[in-house]
């Protein structure tokens, strides 16, 4: 079993690398998939959906999307992390869910959501009709920063026991959902 961690925030000056960071070194030594790959959104730099076919034919003119297209294809659950914008879920992310159909399909999803006050769950939140529609099963358990500034050092995570309990409830909640959506696969 694969997973895919997808770092959502193309900001410079972003925290969310280092949020991403964190969440695939957990996941890793969580042990609960046998293969934690990661991906960032800043790197992969899709542009606004531009593809003029919908992605329900898999018929991709452009090598942006076969590359997303074969990334998201091979993990078989995703976690996204995900900042808070304007009580929303980062454009970049919606962009990069918009560019696929089918390869979304029966996988759960974990969320690690970060921002002031709200530790991005209003975010986390917004970004789940999304997901359903493509078929995604959001887990319920999730990992939010509140105040996220707060747990940042240097270049590292300061996490606390709530950060590390509640993100080994979401994986192990992930790899039961992993295992039962595989049939349906
Ligand atoms: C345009 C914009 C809108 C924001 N809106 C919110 C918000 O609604 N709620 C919140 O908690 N933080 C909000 N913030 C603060 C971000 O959560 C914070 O800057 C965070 O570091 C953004 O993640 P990033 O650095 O990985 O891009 C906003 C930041 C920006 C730039």
């Amino acid at each position: 079993m694969k997973l895919l961690v997808v770092t959502a925030s193309v900001r410079e000056n972003r925290v969310g690398g280092i949020i991403g960071d964190w969440t695939t070194e957990f996941a890793t030594n969580h042990a609960g998939f046998d293969e934690v790959e990661s991906v960032d959104l800043r790197e992969l730099n899709l542009p606004v959906f531009n593809e003029p076919n919908h992605p329900m034919a898999q018929d991709y003119k452009y090598d942006h999307t076969k590359k997303w297209s074969a990334i998201v294809d091979s993990a078989d659950a995703i976690i996204f992390v995900l900042p808070e914008y304007n009580f929303f879920a980062p454009g970049s992310l919606v962009n990069a869910i918009d560019y696929l159909t089918k390869e979304w399909a029966y996988k759960p999803a974990g969320l690690v959501s970060y921002g002031g006050a709200s530790g991005g769950m209003r975010s986390a939140q917004s970004i789940k009709p999304l997901l359903n529609t493509v078929k995604v099963v959001p887990m319920s358990e999730s990992v939010s920063f509140h105040m996220v500034n707060n747990y940042i050092d240097g270049e590292q995570v300061r996490a606390d026991k709530m950060h590390d309990e509640s993100a080994a409830a979401m994986l192990d909640e992930m790899v039961r959902w992993t295992k039962a959506l595989t049939s349906l696969r």
